[in-house]
């Protein structure tokens, strides 16, 4: 494999003679100034949204996005997704609600979808009147209503069926789950709500996170389900498709085809003059970020090559956890260079902290930098302190445009 083949490759991240560039800064000087560090770039965040909107325009489809927070709360990031005037916030506690006002967003552009919302919570928001809140259970419903009718509210269903990267990442499916509302309880919540004066004008549904091309026969089924209910309830005008795109993460992953995509969403919305909602994480922020580390230790171990480098699952759990892969990539790349299979491990003292398992890789040497690519979305967002092992740089790149 030489410079220019590898399947990840794209016109802003990409090997030029022998050196990896990401928006086309040769990314070797930034990691030789400090690792680990997540670099990001917002015009890969803002050209993935206009695909987003592009998709739903031409399908003919009225809706408004959500970046969830969640994913991503790098403060310049979030300032340029707001300059950009082209989205809101998924939020899914009032630190992010408050967040997100101090970013710039107004209370409007905001819509909170979280669980087991505590009092404290719900205070809070109903101090922010013109965030939108999606209530995942009856209780929440009841216990907003309490502080003051009036208010237009969502309802989150739980959709029965759902789709993820893998099955650690669906939020749905037979084994009951902790969120929204059941069909079967749908009335009862809608009962709740009227008695309150609280006003439902949103459906919600999330299926989980990482869907890919092949799943969107499960958005269908979900989609079909939901009609029923909102047929039975026209006075609800809109529909939270919630987030979950996800991005290619391997050579022999089915993209999401969002043409495709919109046009199910289209199916349905359209001929019933629905307003879609979609809040969208990692489909915005994933492919836009990457994390740079050094290899402090290159040994072989029982017919195992493992790569030490200098960060661990407390900076990117994604494989750790969720066994969502992570592509490695030399800053440095030599033509024609033979090939080993390594894994590569974290600093953490636990055995599941792996960043990557049986890769193929030129071959690497102490002190050598890697960038792992596919971050952007809940790496730094969910850093942990394990082991005192949690410092990292965050940056943006600058000139994006
Ligand atoms: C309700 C809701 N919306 C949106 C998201 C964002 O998901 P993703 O980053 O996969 O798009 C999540 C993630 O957990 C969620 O729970």
């Amino acid at each position: 494999m030489t410079a220019g083949t590898h399947w990840w490759e794209r016109p802003d991240l990409r090997y030029r003679d022998g050196r990896l560039e990401f928006g086309g800064q040769d990314l070797a000087p930034l990691a030789s100034a400090g690792t680990p560090a997540y670099v990001y770039r917002a015009g890969r965040v803002r050209d993935n949204l206009e695909r987003l909107h592009a998709a739903l325009d031409a399908a003919g489809v009225p809706h408004d996005v959500y970046f969830a927070l969640k994913a991503n709360r790098h403060g310049p990031l979030l300032d340029a997704l707001q300059a950009t005037g082209r989205c809101g916030i998924d939020a899914c506690s009032p630190a992010e609600v408050r967040l997100a006002l101090a970013h710039g967003f107004r209370e409007e552009q905001v819509s909170f979808t979280g669980h087991a919302v505590s009092e404290a919570d719900l205070d809070i928001l109903a101090s922010h009147p013109g965030v939108h809140v999606n209530c995942d259970a009856i209780s929440t419903i009841r216990r907003l209503g309490r502080r003051g009718a009036g208010r237009r509210i969502g309802i989150r269903l739980n959709p029965g069926i759902g789709a993820g990267y893998n099955e650690r990442l669906q939020y749905a499916g037979d084994k009951p789950t902790k969120f929204g509302v059941y069909p079967d309880r749908f009335d009862e919540a809608l009962a709740a709500a009227a008695g309150l004066g609280l006003v439902v004008d949103t459906l919600h549904f999330h299926v989980g996170c990482g869907y890919q091309g092949d799943a969107l026969a499960v958005l269908e089924q979900v989609l079909q389900n939901t009609m029923r209910l909102l047929d039975a309830h026209p006075g609800i005008r809109r529909l939270n498709v919630g987030g979950g795109l996800g991005v290619r993460m391997t050579e022999s992953d089915v993209p999401l085809d969002l043409d495709r995509w919109a046009a199910v969403i289209a199916r349905h919305a359209v001929p019933r003059g629905l307003r879609i909602a979609v809040e969208p994480g990692d489909y915005l922020v994933k492919d836009a970020g990457l994390l740079l580390v050094q290899a402090n230790t290159v040994e072989d171990k029982a017919g195992t090559r493992f790569v030490g480098v200098d960060a661990g699952l407390g900076i990117a759990n994604h494989w750790a956890y969720y066994r969502i892969p992570m592509v490695a990539a030399p800053l440095r790349l030599q033509p024609g260079a033979p090939r080993q299979r390594v894994t590569i491990s974290g600093n953490i003292n636990e055995a599941l902290d792996l960043l990557a398992e049986d890769v193929e890789l030129p071959p690497l040497a102490e002190g050598d930098f890697l960038a792992l690519l596919n971050v952007g979305g809940y790496g730094s967002a969910m850093l942990s302190n394990h082991c005192m092992r949690g410092a990292c740089w965050e940056i943006l790149l600058p000139g994006d445009g």
